[in-house]
């Protein structure tokens, strides 16, 4: 019997604004998928949130892509964003794009990571979860986590991970994907994931026996919708020991809070701040950017913990470093790289202020 790892997210509303989702939310959902649980459809299920997103982390025995699992997760946030309606929340049903299921959640506004495996003696999955960024926020860690052995002692030093990983991409822009294997296709990797908008890591296989290491939520909302309705913020899971990297191989790329895409409108660069669960609040200019953690075992399709992955005290440092590039980045204002380049924000007054002034050009 296979375990399948399913984690369906949305923002179907929030407090503050854009700042965190209601607690009756999390209890509407609590309610759909612990009907779910007693019905036999979940084995387990973790119901968690960064921000403004609602994160159900759930397990079952139903595989990848089934329809009766994506329609609760969609039933779920449609009853859901009702609660955050009647209690006129911000945002409310905003990442259901659709009011009617149509066999598959992707395309329909939540994101969704999947995964499905033979569980081992013991099986260590980790779920990171953020807000405010884009799917491509997770490139550069899972790069290190899965391909720099200077993050990874275990792709040098331990037998099982030597073989290296093969990496599924993404072009979130032309809708095509590739797979390029680490460490022999390495820089070519690099060449694309560097462009964190367009090039998504979606998948990571171990080489060796092409056993699931990583996957991504990689659903770009902006592209679907045609228009802005809020950022893709993504989830990964990643399972982890006995080869694949170790559960501090995994939170240890987080130590750098790099710099990803979103923020204040959806429009900004800025750190991504690796926080508690109770400190998912991005407030600060809607943000700095977060991600959660959550340090699994899955046992028989059940969920055991989580570990609370950054609410380690050994993160404090990462958080100061991210607060003082935030503080750093906010001085620039409306200016690049702060602010993103024109084609890639999700607000703009350009074709306005352009079409304002159109007469008033002059050739030089
Ligand atoms: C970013 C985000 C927020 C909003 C901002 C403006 O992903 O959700 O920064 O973009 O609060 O929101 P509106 O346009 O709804 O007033
Ligand atoms: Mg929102
Ligand atoms: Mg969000």
């Amino acid at each position: 019997m296979k375990t399948t790892v399913s984690i369906i997210k949305a923002d179907i509303g929030s407090v503050g604004g854009h700042a965190v989702t209601h607690q009756k939310l999390k209890d509407k959902c609590n309610e759909y998928l612990s009907n779910a649980k007693e019905e036999g459809l979940l084995t387990d299920f973790y119901i968690t949130n960064c921000g403004d997103d609602i994160d159900m982390i759930m397990t079952h025995t139903n595989g990848t892509d089934n329809e009766e699992v994506h329609k609760l997760a969609f039933d779920t946030f449609m009853a859901g964003a009702e609660v955050a309606k009647g209690l006129k929340l911000y945002g409310a049903g905003q990442d259901l794009l659709s009011d009617t299921f149509s066999g598959n959640i992707k395309g329909m506004g939540p994101g969704s990571a999947e995964m499905e495996f033979k569980e081992r003696g013991s099986d260590p999955v980790f779920a990171y979860c953020c807000d405010k960024t884009e799917p491509g926020a997770f490139n550069l860690p899972l790069f290190r986590m899965f391909a720099d052995p200077f993050n990874t002692a275990g792709l040098v030093i331990d037998p099982s991970l030597h073989g290296g990983f093969d990496f599924e991409v993404y072009d979130v822009i032309e809708n095509r994907k590739v797979v390029m294997s680490c460490p022999d296709e390495m820089y070519d990797l690099l060449a694309l994931i560097g462009s964190t908008g367009r090039y998504v890591i979606k998948r990571i296989f171990r080489r060796s026996d092409n056993e699931i290491a990583a996957a991504v939520s990689t659903d770009k909302l902006n592209l679907m919708a045609g228009k802005y309705i809020g950022k893709d913020d993504p989830v990964a899971i990643v399972r982890s020991q006995s080869g694949f990297p170790a559960g501090g191989e995994t939170s240890e790329p987080f130590a750098f809070p790099h710099l990803v895409s979103g923020w204040m409108r959806g429009s900004h660069n800025g750190p991504l701040m690796p926080v508690s669960q109770a400190d998912a609040r991005p407030v600060r200019f809607d943000g700095p950017p977060r991600v959660i953690g959550l340090g699994f075992q899955v046992s028989e399709a059940k969920l055991i913990g989580p570990v609370d992955m950054f609410a380690d005290p050994a993160f404090d440092d990462a958080r100061n470093t991210a607060t003082k590039v935030a503080n750093y980045m906010r001085r620039h204002g409306p200016f690049e790289p702060h602010r993103l380049p024109a084609d890639e924000m999700e607000y703009t007054s350009l074709p306005g202020v352009l079409e304002k002034l159109e007469d008033r050009f002059e050739d030089m």
